[in-house]
């Protein structure tokens, strides 16, 4: 029904085969499924409630599954803040409603998965921290060790506080992600760990149910277009499989453009974009406050470019600034909590209508991948501490009605 394949060079894998990238030329591997094998038909999906198992003959697993119960997360409609960005409709697809508040779950309830049915015994991956506190919390279901590699002193408290009580070796690198990732994929291949970044293509097989889900919770039908951030690249180019795997199957008759966004100071793929590559410089030095996406060199960045070009999509930067302001219309607008890198796709709407990108009568997605508690310290960071007072009701009073006498 399926089997793993190179993007460059079409050779075909086992499916049962450890490997990351292409043996022949190096390039990145992708899951393909033979479509016409798939006997699901839409119907017996209605009704059926959310949840990654829940399109399970389009996911390559074959045990039972490693699962917490990720998936089936909300997607809201915000007319409020469609209003003020000036656009027709727009709904948030929050994934930090997912197990430990990322996408990543998604992944990882495939990815460990995989690890045990390839019969590994250990699981390890770099990570700017959601990944690694996803994979630690799902080796702990999975009754197996987990070393998650950090670039030192750049991963957001809530995620190292994640990994360090799920038990994970937690080991901080004196460099950046992608120092940390050259140094996991060294490892994995001295090693018997399995490696759970997203350059492994069994895990975008299990977020491209993202893409599945929004064309369910729509009545299948797609929105015009979907924006996220990009950081390793690997979500986005999992989503565009999604949603093309759906129409392939008859499921949905489109596919939504692809909107990627990177912060300024770390945007290779839009760099790329913008001079019409397909593929990326990388960046030595990426720096954002966004720093789940401080990323220089995603290793998926060729099939993040496919995805935005195959899909007539668009990929864009946004400043420091504008995704803080962003990640506070959304949550003091809509109620909903984010953190920095996820608040990149309210940021990237805005300046996309705004340019003119984006006409104001379509029906826009954006994705929130990751929770508001993730990030304490860029939280008190721009609305700085709580008001102390003494226990008394005049004090309390003062500081609530500041003008009265
Ligand atoms: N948003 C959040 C909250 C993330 O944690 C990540 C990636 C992304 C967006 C970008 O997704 O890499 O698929 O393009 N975080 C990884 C990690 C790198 O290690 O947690 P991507």
């Amino acid at each position: 029904m399926y089997h793993v394949k190179c993007i460059k060079c079409n050779t075909e894998f086992e499916r049962n085969e450890v490997i990351y990238t292409c043996k022949k030329c190096g390039g990145l591997l992708v899951v393909e499924y033979d479509l016409s094998k798939i006997k699901l038909k839409r119907e017996e999906l209605d009704g059926v409630p959310l949840s990654v198992w829940k399109y399970r003959a389009l996911i390559p697993v074959e045990i039972d599954p490693i699962s917490l119960k990720e998936g089936g997360t909300p997607l809201y409609k915000c007319d409020r803040l469609a209003e003020l960005i000036g656009i027709k409709e727009l709904y948030v697809k929050h994934e930090g409603m997912n197990p430990t508040g990322s996408f990543k779950d998604r992944g990882m309830t495939v990815g460990v998965s995989k690890a045990i049915e390839l019969g590994m015994k250990a699981v390890a991956c770099a990570s700017t921290g959601n990944t690694s506190a996803s994979l630690s919390a799902y080796a702990s279901k999975a009754k197996i060790p987990a070393v998650v590699l950090l670039p030192a002193g750049k991963v957001a408290l809530g995620k190292v506080a994640q990994a360090l009580m799920h038990g994970a070796k937690v080991i901080g690198i004196k460099g950046n992600f992608d120092d940390a990732l050259r140094l996991v994929r060294e490892f994995c291949a001295e090693e018997e760990f399995y490696l759970l970044n997203s350059i492994n293509p069994f895990r975008l097989e299990g977020q491209k149910t993202i893409g599945y889900e929004i064309a369910d919770q729509l009545g299948w039908s797609s929105p015009d277009r979907v924006i996220l951030p990009v950081g390793n690249a690997g979500n986005i180019t999992a989503i565009f499989k999604g949603f093309t795997e759906f129409k392939d199957l008859g499921f949905i008759d489109r596919v939504p453009k692809m909107i990627g966004i990177q912060a300024e100071g770390s945007s290779p793929v839009v760099e790329a974009f913008r001079a019409k590559k397909n593929d990326i410089v990388p960046e030595s030095n990426p720096e954002t406050i966004a720093t789940a996406i401080r990323i220089g060199n995603p290793v998926n960045a060729v099939k993040a470019l496919n995805a935005i070009y195959d899909s007539g999509g668009f990929a864009d930067t946004v400043t420091d600034d504008e995704i803080v302001q962003a990640q506070k219309d959304l949550a003091r607008i809509e109620g909903i909590g984010v953190e920095p890198a996820s608040a990149t796709s309210i940021a990237g709407l805005k300046k996309l209508v705004d340019t003119g990108v984006i006409d104001r009568d379509e029906r826009v997605v954006c994705i929130t991948t990751g929770h508001l508690l993730k990030d304490p310290e860029e939280v008190v960071g721009i609305c700085g501490e709580p008001i102390e007072v003494e226990a008394n009701i005049e004090a309390l009073k003062k500081v609530i009605f500041p003008d009265l006498p």
